[in-house]
């Protein structure tokens, strides 16, 4: 008996013992308030790469985006951006949304050219003969078809960005007529028409991802490449390229991307949250990536870096004949109903 109660009294002791432990174990656990951390668990996160600088059309798209996000949520969703292809380049990002190893891109139309032929419509060298006719293009049939094509993908459009019309530079001679393009190499976005375009004016086409670009033509791997002015001045390649010409031959926006998943995961109210903010931002994209571009090619102009040739209106409807064949060739890939349209809208704006 006395065994027992002494059984019993020992126990009582180290249950009493436990009790008074684990709470100041736990106390030397727990991390101190910390009001940053409040309602985190209630915070949704949308990760948005892309492959430009912060100073571009798009990447101040990208956080203008993210700070409507945030103001219409009430900080309930935060759009993390992750620019100059940190997290990943234009040859991964497609493949990582469709994954689901990021929720939101926004890609130059030419990178969707490999997953779908139909996008390369966009690419048609003088397809659009200014703004005008690209907003025509995109808010009416040709965005509609090629939106549409993006569901087999389980990839969500949600809107078209814009940057501006190319331009071409090089290290080599001033590229007036065609036959200035003859032997030359290009760095080009992965579109096969813009490869095409290339071969048709003599010169020799390489593929090479946009962060690869500037290394190309500094250590001359390849002479020149094409691209809008804020693409040309935020990666220095005018400090590389000697020459310029101003040839608005091809038109670079952008398109909005979500994972499907990521976006039905969304209540209607988030949903509604994302597209308010996208329509704002896309308004604001209108005015200023046209101020933006000219802004820098002022810039440009004043570094007295790089040689500058304006395209002729003569000019350039000798490139446009000269690649005129592209639209037959591409015809079977870009189909029927899309080349009707743009060639539409491109005799609409064609003075
Ligand atoms: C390029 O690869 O030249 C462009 O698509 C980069 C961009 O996203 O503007």
């Amino acid at each position: 008996m006395k065994n027992v109660k002494w059984g019993i009294f020992s126990i009582v002791i180290i249950i009493s013992w436990f009790y008074w432990l684990i709470p100041s174990f736990s106390s030397m656990t727990s991390l101190p308030y910390d009001d940053e951390q409040e309602g985190l668990q209630d915070q949704l996160t949308i990760r948005f790469s892309h492959v430009v600088a912060e100073h571009t059309p798009k990447g101040l798209a990208a956080q203008k985006f993210a700070t409507l996000v945030a103001e219409k949520s009430n900080g309930k969703i935060k759009v993390e951006i992750y620019a100059n292809a940190t997290l990943f380049t234009d040859e991964e990002e497609i493949e990582a949304l469709k994954q689901g190893k990021v929720e939101m891109i926004a890609p130059a139309y030419s990178k969707l050219t490999t997953l779908i032929p139909e996008w390369q419509v966009l690419d048609l060298p003088f397809a659009f003969p200014n703004n005008e006719a690209v907003e025509e293009a995109l808010k009416g049939k040709i965005g509609h078809i090629l939106f549409s094509k993006l569901q087999s993908f389980h990839i969500k459009g949600l809107a078209f960005w814009e940057n501006g019309f190319k331009q071409v530079t090089n290290s080599v001679r001033p590229i007036v007529q065609p036959n200035d393009f003859h032997g030359l190499r290009f760095r080009t976005m992965p579109s096969e028409v813009i490869q095409e375009q290339f071969r048709l004016l003599g010169a020799i086409p390489k593929v090479a991802p946009f962060h690869d670009t500037f290394r190309e033509l500094y250590y001359k791997q390849v002479d020149g490449q094409e691209n809008t002015i804020s693409n040309i001045y935020s990666k220095r390649f005018y400090e590389v390229q000697p020459y310029m010409t101003i040839s608005n031959h091809g038109y670079l926006g952008y398109v909005v991307l979500m994972n499907e998943s990521s976006w039905n995961n969304l209540t209607k109210n988030q949903q509604q949250i994302i597209i308010e903010a996208l329509n704002e931002t896309t308004d604001w994209m209108k005015t200023h990536a046209k101020i933006i571009n000219e802004k820098q090619l002022n810039e440009i102009i004043h570094s007295k870096r790089i040689n500058i040739h304006w395209l002729t209106d003569k000019q350039k409807k000798e490139w446009l004949n000269h690649l005129q064949p592209l639209y037959d060739r591409t015809r079977p890939q870009i189909g029927e109903q899309l080349m009707k349209e743009v060639l539409r809208i491109q005799q609409k704006y064609l003075q």
